[in-house]
Parts: C-alpha cells; sequence; structure tokens
C-alpha cells in the first residue's frame, strides 16, 4: 500500500515544497516509486521542477474530475503539477457534501502505483489541508527552528487529531526541522522540541543557498549540486521514512 503523506504547516515558508520534491527525489534514486502532488494553487513545486510548458494538472481532477494526471520528472519520480486555477476549488465545492474528498476521490484510481504519494500543502489549514489529510495515511509536519514557526505546530496537531476521528488510518509520521542555520537559538528550539511527546526525526535539514539556487533554475540539489552535502540530508531523512 502506497504511504500517501501531507506535508504540512500553516506557516508559511518553512520549508514544505522544499521537503516534498526532495524527499520524493531521494526516496525515488534509492529505487521507490514516487509521486509529489502539488497541491498548492501557488505551484511552487511545479515551478521547482522546472516545468516550462504546463500539462494537465491538478486542477482537472479535482475541479472536473478527470483521472489525475501526472508525469515522469526523473526515474521513478512523478508529478502531478499544480495550477493557479485550483485556487478557484474551495468556493466552487463550499457547502458540498463532497467538499474534504476531492483529493482522495482524486488519488483512488492511481495511488497503487506507487510507494510514495507526497503532498505538497499551501500555507493554511483549511480547504486544501484538510483535503490532503483526508486522502493521507501520514502527516509530515514542517517546521523551523524558530519560536515563531513552532508556536503554530498545536493548532497543526489539533487540525490531525481532527481529522483522525473520520480517516483512522492517518498517523504523524513526525516532525521535521528544515532550513536549521547553525544558531545557539536553533538548538535550544531544536532540544526542547525533542522533549515534546511526538516524533522529530533524527535528521535535520540544514540551511544551504543550494536550496534557492536550485529552484531557480528548475532543479532539485541531486542534479545542481550532486556532490555537495546538502544532498546528504534528505538521502538520510528518506533512509528514516523508509525504516518507518
Ligand atoms: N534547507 C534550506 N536551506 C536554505 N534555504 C531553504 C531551505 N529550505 C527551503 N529554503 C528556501 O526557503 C524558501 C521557502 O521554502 P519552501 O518554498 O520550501 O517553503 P514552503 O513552506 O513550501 O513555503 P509556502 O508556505 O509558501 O508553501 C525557498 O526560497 C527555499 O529555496
Ligand atoms: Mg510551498
Amino acid at each position: 500500500m502506497a504511504k500517501i503523506i501531507s506535508v504540512l504547516n500553516h506557516k508559511g515558508g518553512v520549508g514544505k515544497t522544499t521537503t516534498s520534491i526532495h524527499i520524493g527525489r531521494s526516496l525515488a534514486d534509492m529505487g521507490q516509486k514516487v509521486l509529489v502532488v502539488d497541491f498548492d494553487p501557488q505551484a511552487n513545486a511545479t515551478i521547482h521542477l522546472g516545468i516550462q510548458e504546463p500539462g494537465k494538472n491538478i486542477a482537472d481532477a479535482i475541479l472536473r474530475s478527470e483521472p489525475l494526471p501526472y508525469s515522469e520528472i526523473s526515474d521513478n519520480f512523478y508529478l502531478c503539477e499544480g495550477s493557479l486555477e485550483l485556487a478557484s476549488a474551495e468556493k466552487e465545492f463550499a457547502g458540498s457534501v463532497s467538499v474534504y474528498i476531492r483529493l482522495k476521490k482524486a488519488l483512488s484510481g492511481i495511488k497503487d502505483k506507487f510507494d510514495y504519494i507526497f503532498i505538497d500543502c499551501p500555507p493554511s489549514l483549511g480547504f486544501f489541508t484538510i483535503n490532503a489529510l483526508v486522502a493521507a495515511n501520514r502527516a509530515l509536519i514542517v517546521t523551523n527552528p524558530t519560536k515563531l514557526a513552532i508556536q503554530g505546530i498545536p493548532t497543526v496537531l489539533d487540525l490531525i487529531e481532527e481529522v483522525q476521528e473520520t480517516n483512522p488510518e492517518l498517523q504523524l509520521m513526525g516532525v521535521l526541522i528544515a532550513d536549521s542555520e547553525k544558531l545557539i537559538a536553533s538548538s535550544v528550539i531544536e532540544e526542547h522540541l525533542r522533549q515534546e511527546d511526538f516524533r522529530v526525526f533524527d535528521t535535520v535539514i540544514r540551511h544551504y543557498k543550494h536550496y534557492k539556487e536550485a529552484s531557480i533554475v528548475g532543479q532539485t540539489v541531486h542534479d545542481f549540486a550532486p556532490t555537495h552535502k546538502a544532498l546528504e540530508d534528505y538521502n538520510n531523512l528518506a533512509m528514516e521514512v523508509m525504516n518507518g
């Protein structure tokens, strides 16, 4: 059965998209078949992966109930493109009984074709993130080691608990500390997080300018800087995820 992983946090700019595509690509390079679903109307994952000619995308599946489209980015690594058009979905389905099962329905026909499906959520806890949690069996919270970012974690945990009432398969996979700069304050916050009663991944994603640079040219660091140590972090995270 595919692990369907919602990558979420209502805090913006914490590394959700960077994580979705880099852990996805690391797992694909390790032989796992991986799909990233760009479920954010900002379509950052799609842009980051260098899609030049927009094709069929998530809006076709969500708004028009077409089969979920996806295309191969590199060996074993597939993307369902995002689209600004998706922004209208929330309004479109407001008040409808199926409002929060749109993505679950869209994934039902294809989920068995993959080992891992990562759903890159936008920075909100509304329509998109709830749809993602209803469709998923795992939740991965990404945070930065800053006071502001970790303050929001209890709200995310509350939403996961609420969705678990109707989706008992959903489990918190863990909290990932991303974009961590070498600051004393960061290690204090990391220590504090590790005392909580939820899993915090052993791997911490360090801050390297290579992620931003790679995104500008439409690549992951796997292709942009294949020998740089930045790659170690997402490869280590991929191993942790594979080991359960
Ligand atoms: N480990 C890192 N080191 C340095 N820069 C990073 C790192 N991770 C992410 N970034 C940069 O930080 C910015 C925000 O990252 P990203 O888009 O992944 O966050 P996000 O949580 O998906 O944002 P949003 O909430 O808008 O969807 C990007 O410019 C990205 O390149
Ligand atoms: Mg994002």
